[in-house]
């Protein structure tokens, strides 16, 4: 679709108004095993990954968190990224590299994204998004839920990224 890399990785926006359609399997295939190429630390490949496509969990994990989590309800499907602590120290890295593959995957195809963070969020005073997010799906608790990537055709249009004004201060060269 994009004719380079750097062009999908310019036009990739976070999307959080999707149409109902639904994503086709060969599409959702894809963006299930992009992630499955994803490097980790020593190939340890910590993560594991949930495929939600069901409207009714979907709308229960719209509810997660207070704020921040509500653009999951009209997504057509989500994938809930979770990490082993068991199998790798390095379980948060694996996963988060894991995440942003789904999601360029899913920006090559033509589908919008959105990162929903679960970690170190709260749900309410009593449980944590995390705990929350376990009990609907059903996760054990040796899994770290670290995030929910939200799928589906884009509702919304989003400027792409200028590159005439990318903060290129924050690029050192040889020293700091
Ligand atoms: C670690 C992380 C956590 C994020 N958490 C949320 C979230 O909970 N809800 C949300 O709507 N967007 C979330 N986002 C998306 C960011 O708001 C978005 O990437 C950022 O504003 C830059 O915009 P862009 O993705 O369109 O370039 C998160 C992104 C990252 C990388």
């Amino acid at each position: 679709m994009y004719e380079c890399f750097f062009e999908l990785v310019k036009q990739r926006r976070s999307i959080r108004k999707f149409l109902s359609e639904q994503i086709d399997d060969n599409k959702i295939g894809m963006i299930l095993k992009a992630p499955l190429m994803a490097p980790t630390s020593k190939n340890s490949r910590s993560w594991e990954f949930v495929e939600v496509n069901d409207k009714t969990l979907l709308a229960q994990l719209a509810i997660a968190r207070p704020q921040g989590s509500g653009l999951l309800a009209h997504a057509a499907a989500a994938i809930v990224v979770l990490a082993d602590p068991v199998k790798s120290d390095a379980w948060l890295e694996d996963a988060s590299i894991a995440a942003a593959f789904i999601q360029l995957q899913s920006e090559d195809l033509g589908l919008g994204s959105c990162w929903v963070q679960i970690a170190r969020r709260p749900h309410d005073e009593l449980q944590s998004a995390e705990q929350f997010v376990r009990g609907v799906l059903t996760i054990p608790d040796t899994l770290n839920v670290v995030c929910i990537i939200a799928l589906g055709y884009k509702e919304e249009e989003r400027r792409p990224h200028d590159t005439d004004k990318l903060p290129v201060e924050k690029i050192h060269v040889n020293r700091y």
